[in-house]
């Protein structure tokens, strides 16, 4: 899989916006996300943390609803790019991957920090063996 170099700016570009909205007063680590749509729309996210701790909103997720939420039909992103503003590229968190493989479970994910190395995988890579809505399907009780 390949994603054109401007998409994948404008995916930097966005991440790295949303970046600056985080709301991280607990961890201060900001983390910006941003999805591509088949139709090649952006959506961004960033953290959204809670003094609860538990109910913190991850930055990954967070665009993925953006996604949904602005109506893009299919709901799927074909890249997701997250921005951390470190050294070296942060993976996305594990529920995070799961709720991504949702919606594309052969999703691109660029992993973009502000040294020099990005890394690109897929959430096929990410989650392997993942449980997905055909497995739930197929455990329903008649
Ligand atoms: N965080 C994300 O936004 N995405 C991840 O995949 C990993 C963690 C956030 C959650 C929390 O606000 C902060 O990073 C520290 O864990």
């Amino acid at each position: 899989m390949f994603i054109q170099p401007d998409d994948r700016r404008r995916l930097l570009e966005a991440a790295k916006l949303a970046a600056t909205r985080a709301y991280c007063p607990y961890s201060r680590f900001p983390v910006g996300a941003a999805a591509l749509s088949g139709s090649g729309n952006v959506h961004a996210g960033c953290n959204v943390e809670n003094a609860s701790s538990g109910l913190t909103i991850c930055a990954e997720r967070n665009a993925m609803a953006q996604l949904v939420a602005s109506g893009e039909s299919p709901p799927r992103p074909v890249a997701v790019l997250v921005y951390t503003p470190t050294p070296t590229p942060t993976a996305p968190c594990g529920a995070c991957r799961q709720v991504l493989h949702e919606f594309n479970p052969d999703c691109l994910v660029v992993l973009a920090c502000d040294g020099p190395d990005a890394i690109e995988t897929t959430l096929d890579r990410l989650l392997p063996a993942a449980f997905g809505p055909a497995d739930r399907d197929r455990g329903r009780l008649a």
